[in-house]
Formats: C-alpha cells, structure tokens, sequence
C-alpha cells in the first residue's frame, strides 16, 4: 500500500494522508540552522547542534506522537483546525504534504478554505520560514483567526527536559510589535536569542505556555485557539511560548499570505545589550527585513531551489528506468547530504541528545557525499581527523558545536582509523586536491600537537599493523563496525555500555572485518604512498598488507565463507563451528570488496554462502542464525531479540556492501538484484509493511527471525545512505573517480541495454553514454571520447570548464 507517490519532476514526495504509519519527516537547512519537519508539521529546530542549541522542543516517544511543531492553527468559527492535521486532528476535506529539496509544504482544506504552510530554511541564513497562505474558495465572507505556535527549548535540550526546579525560574522574553525574544539565560552566559516573528501586524500574542494552551490543555485543543484571541502573556521562567495571533477577513476568492519567521541571532559580547536588561535586536531586525515581502521570500525558494539544481546536476542518471532515476537523481543524494549534515545526531530516532558526530560514521557519509560540495567534505576531514589520537586511535564521536572529541565513550574501536582513509581516499579521487594531504591537523585537538594529515593516515594504518592478535589479524577492541559485537567487554549488570565496560580493549579478540578494511584501505593508502613518491614506504605498507591477507585466507576463512572474528578466548566468531551466529554479512562484503580470495576462488564462494544464507525477500539478513540468548562474550549484539538490529536484522548499511562485492567480481544482475531488495522507490509498495519514510533508507528492516519481518526503523542516518550511492553510482553504474581520472566500468543487469550519465569531475563536464546492446553484466570493449578511440577506460583528464562526450560500448 502507499500512501502517497514521487513528483519527479518537482523532485518531490507527495504524502496524501496525514495517517502514515509513522511520521514522514523532512530536513530544513544544510548549514547552520536545522529544522525537522513532518508530514503533519511537527518536528523542532536548532542551531549547529541539536544537543547544546536546540530552539524549540520537541517529545520524543510521545503519545500521541509527533504532537510538537511548527503548528499553524484555524479557527473558523467553533472549528479549528490545522493544515496539516496535527495536533487538533480536525479532519480535513483535502490534505497534502510535498516534501522536496530543503522545503516542504503542508496544504489542507476545510470548508471552502486552503491553508497552504511553507517551509524551508533560506540559504546562508539562520532562521526557519514559515510562509501561510490562507485562501477563502467559499461562497461567503470569512472571519478568520489565525494562530502560529512554538513552544521554545531552553537551548541545552538535555537540561531543558530534566532540570526543572532550575528552569522553571529561567525563561525570559521580550516582545516588541509583532516579535517575540525568546532570551532565556542571555542574561548571563549566552549571547544568542531566538526570535519569533510574523511581518505583519499581530492581534494578539502569548508567550507562556499555561496561557496558550491552558494548564491542563495542550497543543492539541490550546484555550487560546478556542478563546479565538492570546492574553498577551509574559514569560517569567515556567515554559516560554511563541503564539502570534492574525483576525483574517476574507473576502470569496481572497488569499492572503503571512510570514511567521523563528530566527537565531548570536551576538558579539560587547554588543548584547542596548540598555540594563534590553537585548539588542539589529541583527534581527536585518533578519526579518530580508523576507518582509513575498518577492523576498519567493527569491529565497528560488534561491535554495537553483542551489539543489546545481548540486544534483554533478550526478545525472538517465537510464530508461523511472526508479532508478529518481534514486540516483534525486533522493539518493539529498540523503546524502542530510546524513553529512547530521551524522547520527537528529532524527525521529536519534534524538539529538545523544551522540554527536560518528568518527567511523562521518568519515563513512564523505563517501556518498564528496562529489556534491567538495569543500566541505574537505573541512569536515580536518575537523574529524583533528579529534584522532598521537598512536593513531581515534575518539569514538565528537560534538559538532565544539568539535571536540567525546570523553565518556574515548576510544578504542580499532575500526574508527581506517575509516579516516577511506574519506580521505575518496576526496583525493574526487578533486585530485593533494595539497590536502599537507594540512596541519592538532591530534587530540591539540594544535601544539599538529602534523600534516598525511602523518594522521600514517597512524591510522599503522595502528593496525601494532595492533594485531595470535592469527596475525587485527584486535577488534570495543567493536568494529558493529558496535554491538563486543568481544571484550563481559558486560553484566544492567544499564552499563556494552562498549565500554570490563577489559574492553582485550589483548586476543581479533576482528576478520577489519582485516579486509586493512586490506581494502590499506591499498588505498599505499598508492597515495605512490602517488607521493613514497616507493619504500609504499612497499612496506603492501608488505604488511599481504600478510593480513594471508591470515584472512587462513585463519578467517571457515571452509565456505569468512570467519566473523575471534573471541577474548579465542574462539572462532561466525564459524560453522558455532551453535547461533555461524556466518555474519561484514566479511562477506569487506573482504570480497577488498580483492581478497578473488583468484582462488573463495570471494565467489564467500557471496555464494551470503545468497544461500543471509538473504531474504526484503534484503540481506547481518547473521544467521540469530541468537537466541543473551551471550557474555559477544555482549550487545546477542541483547536484541532475533531478527532485530544487529541481531540478524537486514541492517541496510552493509547490504551496499554486498551488492559492490558482487560487482567487483563482475555479477552485474546480482548487484542490481541486491541494491533494489532494500532501495525506497522500489518497495514503496509495501508502506504498509515497511511504514518508514518510502524515499530514504532506514538504518534497521526487522530480518526474517522477526515477528514484524519488513519493518523498518531508524530512517535518514544510516551509512547506507553513502554506501548505497557510492555502490549505484561507481559500481554498478561505474563511473569512477580515481586518482587519475574518471574511469568507466559498468556491472549492470544483462536487461539493462545501456544509459547515460552526465558527470561533473573537477571542473569538466562529461557526458557518457553506456551501450549495452551485447547484453552482457560487465566488461567495457571500446571507449571513445569525442569521437576518438582511446586505450582503457580511464578517461583522459578534460581541461576545467570543457565538455567532453563519452560513448562506451560494453561486450
Ligand atoms: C550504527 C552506528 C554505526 C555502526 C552500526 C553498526 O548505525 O551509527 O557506527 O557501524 O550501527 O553497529
Ligand atoms: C547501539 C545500537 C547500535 C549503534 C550503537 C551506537 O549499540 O544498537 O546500532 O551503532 O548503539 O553507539
């Protein structure tokens, strides 16, 4: 079942009922200034950090859910309703959300009037728009209240939900015409407010939540709505409100438009106040003076929309197949740039509160991200290899706001420091910008500490070859890539970190998936070693390499597929040998992706085992057969109940990884076959199965040992979302960034008879048309660029600002 359907051409979702099985939300902003919004419009905002700068507040784990927003209220005569259903639930005669590109609008009808609500966050601003157009398609004269409702955070959105004998003596406001100040704690050690504003005059307003609402009412039926009018409350402490009331008189046919605004203004110390106790308020002034009209605000949305047409047209996929189209085209990469802008911090499922920015997880987003703004994905490099230590380990996560490195989880997931080459790799391909490597980058944040990022990725593959256990293979640590295999960590009482608990940094417990990291990123670091005239370094580093792909060959190989891990005891993790847990996906996908058993064989026979195994009608399945208890030795992984999370859930991050290792031994329809099972456009069918968002990936599919087998949880921030681009785009579809040049190496379903692809790579434009008349899975038989045959498919580098024209014919 769906429940509503794609608008490729305006590059939007459009939902049809506000009744989805879960709310269906949409990102706001992509720099500073972050809005989460639904499909019934609730959702929150904050500046920079969901955790320490958070604007409005937001329930989690509500019931009803999704009750906070950005809420526009009606009231026509004794009804009041929203536009977007939520919070009243008045029913509507017709409703529509279109979720796009850094916008989204809510439209719903009620006797005879259209509520049009728009939102987006305006480029290189720190404020939300909220533009409503309210139309009166009846017969008859309309009186109309209108009302627009936030409720503020105390900006710490952790202390704001739990120190309440301190806050509810803090919240302070001003108001001045139609402004409201939220200014808690400006007073002293902040020197940011937010503001709350409609540009046209208001009739009434409110500031405090008892007011609004009532004390024992709430957004779902506020006293003040019903009241038709605000009492012009003032906030002393208690829960401070932004509510701007609006009396319409409607004429039939008539329309009009009101801007509500909710700015965040920071000011220098020296300039916080123009008198004892009155914020100064210029820069909001300036905000709000640039979207006084509708021309200013429309040149806005036309501003954010050219920005996304720009950023999109560095990847275009036509290719005769509407899905695939819309993923590659669209959706596919704005998930990308969601998943960099927040990693793992704020989402319906990651509260913001938690952690901040993944090491392993940033570094793995630059992969789908790098070609859309390389600048950023560049800053974003330092910043995290920044937070890496002195012996090449890494803080675990690190806070957006301070980029600083988090001490409560530390370090020690010997994964996190390959990561770092990964992303780098991937820039290097990209922009071909060596000068990066040369940067002075503080480890630990220390800049009497920096070295050139170059000496980091030193470390982080060194890190490995000093850290290897009695198989000649890498420890695992804390965990790996899965944060729930903890093999050192013994944890028995509830309530501790799995991670972080007991000897976690084991001497023994060694991890197969790293190796094939070691492996995969290991080359890659090596020919950067190359490419830097570093030959002798470039030889060890291949040496030590080729030793841990011995001892994968070896020691991680189970007889038909790769050993998982060894345990503190040294015992084989993902083995036939094991009673549950007897082959895992993660080494499947990395050891075949990093070339190893390619020529003896045991790559193919590895994918084989994960097919017969592991797979499912709705995706790859992390392990069979699930556990069905609780384990000491393995720790967090054995807590969920089966077929959940990482215990045999199809956790959608990896399955990308699967699907590139089935190309990389040139199965062109078993990669595509892979990559369709768990990809949005493709299982929108099942909404009612799937129930989340039907146009990005979820992090978690419940897997074939779970009662609710096909749901999904977790949307937007999943590594999947890079991973999957980074395998459509460069293996599937083959257009590769290297060192050298773009190369390009299609595997594609034999159906496929060809497709084009225009590809903007560091500067050039190049237009590739892909014939696959031959019907065949892969292999590239003649290139020719502007009509002259060349040797291979790299293609020669194009002089910046040119456009060159690619056919390549498979066979
Ligand atoms: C979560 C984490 C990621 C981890 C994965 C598997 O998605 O963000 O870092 O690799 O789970 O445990
Ligand atoms: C929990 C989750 C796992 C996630 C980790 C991040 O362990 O189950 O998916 O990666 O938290 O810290």
């Amino acid at each position: 079942m769906k429940f509503g359907y794609f608008d490729d051409r305006n590059k939007e979702y459009v939902i049809t009922t506000p009744q989805t099985p879960l709310p269906w939300i949409n990102y706001l902003g992509s720099e500073d200034f972050f809005s989460l919004v639904s499909n019934t419009a609730g959702g929150y905002s904050f500046y920079r950090d969901a955790r320490m700068r958070r604007l409005t507040r937001y329930r989690y784990n509500n019931s009803p859910l999704d009750m906070d927003g950005h809420r526009i209220y009606i009231k026509d005569g004794d009804t009041v309703w929203n536009p977007g259903w939520q919070p009243t639930k008045t029913p509507l005669d017709s409703y529509s959300c279109r979720h796009g590109l850094g916008y989204t609008v809510v439209e719903g009808k009620k006797d005879g009037v259209t509520a049009r609500q728009e939102l987006f966050v305006p480029k290189g601003d720190a404020c939300e728009l909220d533009r409503v157009t309210v139309c009166n398609e009846s017969a008859a004269v309309k009186e109309l209240d209108l009302f627009s409702y936030v409720e503020f955070c105390l900006w710490d959105a952790v202390d704001d939900s739990s120190n309440f004998q301190r806050n509810y003596s803090t919240g302070e406001v001003e108001v001045e015409g139609s402004v409201i100040y939220h200014k808690t704690e400006y007073r002293e050690r902040r020197n940011h407010y937010a503001v709350f504003w409609a540009n046209c005059p208001v009739d009434s307003f409110d500031t405090t939540r008892d007011a609004f609402c009532g004390v024992y009412g709430g957004p779902a039926d506020p006293q003040a709505v019903r009241a038709g009018h605000c009492s012009g409350s003032i906030a002393h402490g208690w829960a401070p409100v932004g509510a701007l009331h609006i009396h319409l008189t409607l004429a039939p046919g008539e329309s009009r438009s009101i801007l509500f605004g909710l700015g965040y203004i920071e000011n220098p110390q020296e300039e916080k106040f123009i008198a004892p106790g009155v914020i100064n308020k210029t820069r909001a002034h300036a905000m709000m003076a640039r979207y006084a009209t509708d021309a200013q605000i429309d040149a806005a949305r036309i501003a954010l929309r050219t920005h996304w047409e720009e950023l999109l047209s560095t990847y275009h996929l036509e290719s005769g197949e509407e899905k695939l189209n819309r993923m590659v085209n669209i959706w596919h990469q704005y998930q990308c740039m969601v998943t960099f802008n927040m990693s793992r911090s704020a989402s319906y499922y990651e509260s913001g509160t938690g952690r901040g920015m993944g090491f392993r997880d940033s570094c793995q987003d630059l992969l789908g991200f790098v070609h859309i703004i390389p600048s950023r994905a560049r800053e974003r490099i330092l910043d995290i290899a920044a937070t890496q230590f002195e012996d090449g380990s890494a803080y675990h996560q690190y806070q957006p706001l301070t980029k600083k490195g988090n001490r409560d989880v530390g370090s020690g997931f010997n994964d996190d420091p390959l990561w770092l080459i990964a992303g780098t790799a991937a820039y290097l391909r990209e922009t071909g910008d060596w000068s990066i490597l040369e940067e002075q980058v503080p480890f630990d944040n220390d800049a009497a500490k920096a070295q050139p990022l170059m000496e980091h990725l030193r470390r982080s593959f060194n890190f490995t070859c000093t850290h290897l256990g009695p198989h000649g293979l890498p420890l695992i640590g804390r965990a790996d890539w899965n944060d729930c295999l903890n093999l050192n960590c013994f944890s028995e009482h509830p309530g501790e970190s799995f991670q972080i608990t007991g000897p976690s940094e084991g001497p023994v417990a060694e991890s197969v998936f790293i190796a094939g990291m070691f492996v995969k990123y290991g080359h890659e670091y090596a020919e950067l070693c190359d490419h830097l005239n570093l030959t002798e370094e470039a030889a060890a580093a291949r040496k030590h390499i080729d030793a841990v792909e011995q001892a994968v060959l070896t020691a991680g190989w189970d007889g038909a597929w790769f050993r998982r891990a060894y345990d503190a005891f040294g015992n084989p993790i993902g083995s036939k040998e094991c009673a549950e847990g007897q082959i895992f996906i993660e080494p499947q996908g990395m050891c075949v992706m990093a070339g190893i058993g390619r020529e003896t064989g045991q790559a193919a026979q590895a994918l084989a085992s994960v097919e017969e195994r592991l797979d499912t009608k709705y995706g790859v399945v992390l392990l069979q057969p699930a556990y069905t208890g609780y384990q000491l030795n393995l720790g967090e992984i054995s807590s969920y109940p089966p077929g959940y999370k990482e215990n045999a859930g199809i956790f959608c991050h990896n399955n990308p990884w699967i699907s590139c290792a089935e190309a990389t031994l040139g199965h062109g329809d078993r990669a595509f076959a892979v990559y369709r099972k768990t990809c949005p456009a493709y299982i929108e069918d099942i909404s009612e199965i799937h129930r989340t968002e039907p146009y990005v990936y979820s992090q978690m599919v419940a897997g074939k040992d779970a009662p609710t087998f096909g749901e999904a949880k977790n949307s937007w921030l999943t590594g999947t979302a890079a991973w999957t681009f980074f395998n459509i785009s460069q293996y599937i579809l083959g257009i590769q960034p290297t060192l050298d040049g773009l190369k390009v190496d299609p595997c594609i379903p034999h159906t496929l008879s060809g497709f084009t692809v225009t590809r903007r790579f560091r500067g050039a434009v190049y237009h590739i048309t892909v014939d696959n008349a031959a019907g065949v899975q892969h292999g590239v038989k003649a290139v020719t660029v502007d009509g002259k045959a060349i040797c291979g498919n790299v293609l020669p580098l194009a002089a910046a600002g040119t456009e060159v024209t690619v056919q390549v014919t498979m066979g």
